[in-house]
């Protein structure tokens, strides 16, 4: 479609596309600055949208979406970017109300279910409000006296204006508590993880407006007996105090777990030279993971600290000739970390070779830099340390795996894009008139974002249903 100055208003073409991409975030009480919610508020920023929005630096999003898919993938089309611009080159007509969309629902609480257990912060923590980020942990204290099968974990934010991000994961050592022990403060600080050598408990991560994970059926992860669930803030700068108390919501598995989650990682000890960055240059790291047996990859979750500048990760053949990209992060950006799932399991054979590439830039020129002048950089869990960690959940490949969904629950009726309340035909012609579509597509059914083969499946799955 294309528009022209004169047809372009707020209601009918800007609404949609700042409703479903922002307002997530740019709402009373959330964490983005200022709220997208009406005609006035959008309008009064719309040069500032223009501009931030065509330089990719809203919505936050990193993962390059012309490499690999991930589910909640929030990145606009070069059609929405040209509406954007065209509304604002037009003097931000209103146009009528009647067009909007209406805004969409955000609900409060869970946005999966009824939790089985919560797990909250034994107290509020008080962000002092000094512009400062913060990152503290916190130690919740599971109570399970067996271990529990879990599909999934919830990160319920106590207070939205400074929840910036979590990641989450487990500790069965008692290491967390003791440093917990050791911080007056509720939780204890830590700025790259969890403050000790906890790689392996990785748990997940959450960001604002992103639904959490839930496996699949017979799929699942272990909290053993007595774990302690360990949940990292990091609490973006206020220029107001704020108090804080996050909860994790568990959800239990349904049926037994058939097939566990492990987190395969590639570290320090995978790379092809020593980890050590030398100031006033750029330097790459390749690191390298044999895979020895078919596996079935859920998510993954690239981790560095400050001067870190891009990634790179994929799976190579035994004789190169095939390449499977899993993500690029063009432009790493410590604080929009994600822990990124994949729309469907996604196969890597045996015999495959997982690639990391990533490059830090330890110079002057940098803003994120810590050190002033640049300084020799080691591997360590400071703010001017680094880190080179590539997490990678995954399960045994089972015939079948490709199919399998991994994102938000599917409504039965999505394959019915005519609207004609029955996935027949005309939706699979319609759907196809979009097949190829890379980025921000219309008729998206599996929620990467893009129109594939993956689609088709999900159209065929439930071809012929009524719907009503
Ligand atoms: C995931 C949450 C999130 C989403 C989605 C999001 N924003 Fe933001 N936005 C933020 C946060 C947080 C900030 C504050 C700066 C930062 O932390 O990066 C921000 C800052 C901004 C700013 C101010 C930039 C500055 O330098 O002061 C503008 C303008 C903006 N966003 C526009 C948008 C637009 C337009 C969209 C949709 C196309 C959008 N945002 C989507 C969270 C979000």
């Amino acid at each position: 479609m294309l528009l022209t100055a004169q047809d372009v208003t707020f209601h009918s073409d800007v609404a949609p596309i700042v409703f479903n991409h922002c307002t997530s975030c740019h709402r009373p009480g959330e964490i983005g600055p200022m709220p997208f919610t009406n005609y006035e508020e959008v309008a009064a920023y719309g040069e500032f949208i223009e501009y931030v929005t065509s330089i990719g630096y809203m919505p936050p999003w990193s993962p390059d979406a012309s490499y690999s898919h991930f589910v909640g993938e929030n990145v606009l089309t070069a059609d929405q970017l040209e509406t954007l611009s065209a509304w604002v080159g037009a003097g931000k007509p209103e146009g009528d109300p009647a067009d909007s969309p209406g805004l969409p629902e955000f609900p409060d609480g869970s946005q999966i279910g009824i939790p089985d257990h919560v797990l909250v912060m034994d107290e509020p923590y008080a962000h002092e409000g000094d512009m400062s980020e913060q990152y503290q942990v916190f130690v919740l204290p599971s109570g399970f006296d067996s271990a529990a099968s879990v599909r999934a974990l919830e990160v319920q934010p106590g207070n939205h204006n400074v929840a910036h991000h979590a990641i989450l994961g487990l500790d069965i050592s008692g290491t967390a508590s003791i440093l917990d022990a050791a911080d007056p403060a509720p939780g204890y600080e830590s700025f790259g993880g969890f403050g000790f050598n906890a790689e392996s408990s990785f748990f997940g991560a959450w960001v604002p407006g992103a639904l959490p994970v839930e496996y699949p059926p017979g799929i699942g992860r272990t909290i053993p007996a007595g774990a302690d669930v360990l949940l990292q803030m990091h609490y973006g700068p206020s220029a107001a105090g704020e108090t804080d108390q996050t909860a994790v919501n568990v959800f239990l598995s349904n049926e037994p777990i058939e097939r566990e989650v492990y987190t395969a990682i590639m570290g320090p000890q995978h790379l092809d030279a020593p980890f050590v960055i030398p100031p006033n240059q750029v330097t790459s790291f390749h690191g390298t993971l044999p895979v020895t047996a078919d596996v079935s990859l859920l998510s993954i979750a690239p981790h560095c600290h400050l001067i870190g500048s891009s990634w790179k990760v994929y799976a190579t053949s035994p004789n190169n000739g095939d390449t499977i990209p899993l993500i690029s992060i063009p432009s790493w950006d410590f604080n929009w970390q994600g822990y990124f799932t994949f729309p469907h399991l996604t196969k890597v054979p045996e015999g495959y070779t997982l690639h990391g590439e990533a490059t830090y830039d330890n110079t002057a020129e940098n803003p994120f830099n810590p050190s002033d002048p640049p300084q020799w950089v080691y591997f360590g869990e400071e703010t001017q340390d680094e880190m080179f960690f590539v997490f990678i959940d995954l399960v045994g490949y089972e015939d079948g795996d490709e199919e399998i969904a991994l994102g938000p629950g599917t409504d039965v009726c999505e394959g019915d894009l005519t609207g004609d309340d029955l996935v027949g035909v005309s939706d699979a012609l319609l759907l196809l008139s979009e097949f190829g579509c890379q980025v921000g597509c219309n008729l998206d059914l599996d929620g990467d974002n893009a129109v594939t083969v993956s689609d088709v499946l999900f159209l065929l799955g439930q071809y012929g249903t009524t719907c009503n």
